[in-house]
């Protein structure tokens, strides 16, 4: 099983191109699943509780329940709008926050928790407690003086577990250079123990038996990733049996929330005695003009759902997922987005599936056959292919979606080249026949990998090459077979912008 998560959003604001970007990198790890034949979750949601989300709601009049429900109905269309096929956790609902309570008591029992005084700088953007700093370096606003009760994790006390894990599975975070950052947090200095409650906001889940504080809202949110697992917590059960595909857990997250997912996550896991998650995929931020996009910072506001309009969903997909290195950040560019669309997916991809298409069903209305020789040509493409299927495997085991999709690209280009050089439109006969029985094969794999990093070009490539099975690895090109190759009526697969 593959249980994809991304981060769950807070509800504060309307969704904006990084929470897409995010959820997009994550989508496609889950597509890639699929067409490994492997079940596949996808976890999205809304991060609803906290003291930004309530002062946002009093701004705005809005009884705060009322607000998160609007928010959250926001993003659960966008995800509908932009076909992820996700679910979709709030951390209001019922069954998050008998959870929340139940690993809160976990904890009391456990001795991890104690209660006492924070006092200290703290960013309500960011909902963190950010000690010995005046202004904060995400959101470049003064921070909050703030001195009051909370309780305590004993955060300290997992340091070396913590970092034991980390020396032991150097391919825990990935990229290498967001591994080597989270080590250094926890080799560097004596962890604090970390503040888990709030008293000064009454906006979020009760502490059990302390009406006076509710949950940090870092800790209500990260346990939505186990919650989720199972739809009936109730007080007193702890079915861990139910959450065991939490193990399997890639956690798609931002740079700016790594702290949280490689350092305290993985503390109160090991004190929860769960498992820990597999992997940690760390992206960078996309930027406008240098400028993280972020609702702080309205000039830098992006609508996803108005680029997928305007540009094609695919457009969208393709240029997001392949312009990242390295999990670097990326300044959006709307007019790369628009070369990308015309070029690589009209003019290189669309056309050359296509043009096979259409020389087939034009000249081949029922179908051509194996031909009896395996030319040359088809050789070396059959060894891209298998580069391509294996180069795109490793990476996505490694976590890196955008050069997987690079790959994915690359090799559409080679095919590109090959049908070029082998210009089956100059060909008669039978030698014709021959050419397009190997494109077509070809193209069925390249339509397999498409269905990953742009959904709708893969559909309707295969519809015209009339491919029914459905887009697996396993159903890859097997030069062995003696199918017949068909191919139906066709029109511009991409619309040019
Ligand atoms: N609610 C927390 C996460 C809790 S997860 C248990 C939170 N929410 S957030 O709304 O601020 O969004 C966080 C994530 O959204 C980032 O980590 C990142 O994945 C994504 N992004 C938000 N803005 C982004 C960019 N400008 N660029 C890339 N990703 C962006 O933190």
């Amino acid at each position: 099983m593959n249980y994809i998560t991304t981060p769950i959003y807070y509800a504060s604001g309307d969704p904006h191109l990084g929470h897409a970007y995010s959820t997009l990198l994550a989508d496609a790890r889950r597509r890639y699943g699929k067409i490994c034949g492997a079940p596949s979750r996808l976890l999205t949601g809304t991060d609803e509780h906290g003291q930004k989300i309530a002062g946002v709601a009093e701004r705005e009049s809005i009884p705060v329940q009322d607000f998160v429900n609007r928010r959250s109905d926001v993003f659960l269309k966008l995800w509908d709008d932009l076909e992820i096929d996700c679910e979709f956790v709030r951390t209001t609902n019922q069954n998050h926050v008998a959870f929340v309570q139940i690993c809160w008591q976990r904890l009391i029992e456990k001795g991890d928790l104690y209660a006492g005084e924070y006092t200290g700088e703290y960013c309500v953007e960011c909902e963190q407690f950010l000690n010995g700093i005046e202004v904060c370096p995400i959101h470049n606003i003064p921070l909050d003086t703030v001195s009051e009760k909370g309780y305590f994790f004993r955060l300290s006390k997992y340091q070396d577990a913590l970092l034991e894990h980390l020396t032991q599975h150097p391919e825990f975070i990935t990229p290498k250079s967001r591994y080597e950052e989270a080590l250094a947090f926890v080799t560097g200095q004596p962890l604090q123990d970390l503040c888990v409650s709030r008293g000064s906001t009454s906006w979020g889940i009760k502490v059990p038996d302390d009406p006076d504080q509710v949950v940090y809202v870092w800790l209500d949110a990260l346990l939505s990733y186990v919650s989720v697992l199972n739809p009936t917590w109730q007080e007193g059960t702890w079915d861990v049996q139910s959450t065991s595909v939490f193990a399997e857990a890639e956690h798609f997250i931002g740079k700016d929330i790594l702290t949280f997912h490689a350092v305290y996550w993985p503390a109160i896991l090991l004190a929860l005695d769960l498992p820990l998650p597999t992997a940690l995929r760390v992206n960078g931020w996309l930027t406008v003009e240098g400028q993280k996009i972020a609702k702080s910072n309205p000039a830098t506001i992006v609508n996803p759902l108005r680029l997928a309009e305007q540009y094609s969903l695919d457009g969208l997909r393709y240029y997001l997922l392949s312009c990242t290195v390295g999990g670097q950040d990326i300044n959006f560019s709307e007019q790369q987005l628009a070369s990308a669309v015309n070029n690589v997916l009209a003019n290189s991809v669309g056309n050359l599936i296509g043009r096979c298409a259409g020389l087939l069903s034009r000249n081949w209305p029922d179908g051509v056959h194996k031909p009896v020789e395996e030319p040359e040509f088809a050789l070396a493409v059959l060894a891209k292919r298998d580069q391509a299927f294996a180069g795109i495997d490793d990476l996505f085991n490694s976590g890196d979606v955008s050069r997987a999709c690079r790959v994915c690209f690359e090799f559409a280009g080679t095919l590109n080249t090959f049908f070029q050089n082998n210009a089956p439109w100059h060909k008669q006969g039978k030698e014709q026949a021959a050419s397009l029985w190997w494109f077509h094969g070809f193209l069925q794999d390249l339509t397999i990998l498409l269905s990953v990093f742009t959904p709708q070009l893969s559909q309707r490539g295969r519809r015209v090459l009339n491919l029914e099975e459905p887009a697996l690895i396993e159903n890859r090109f097997d030069p062995g077979e003696e199918r017949r190759r068909l191919a139906d009526k066709t029109g511009p697969l991409v619309t040019k912008v």
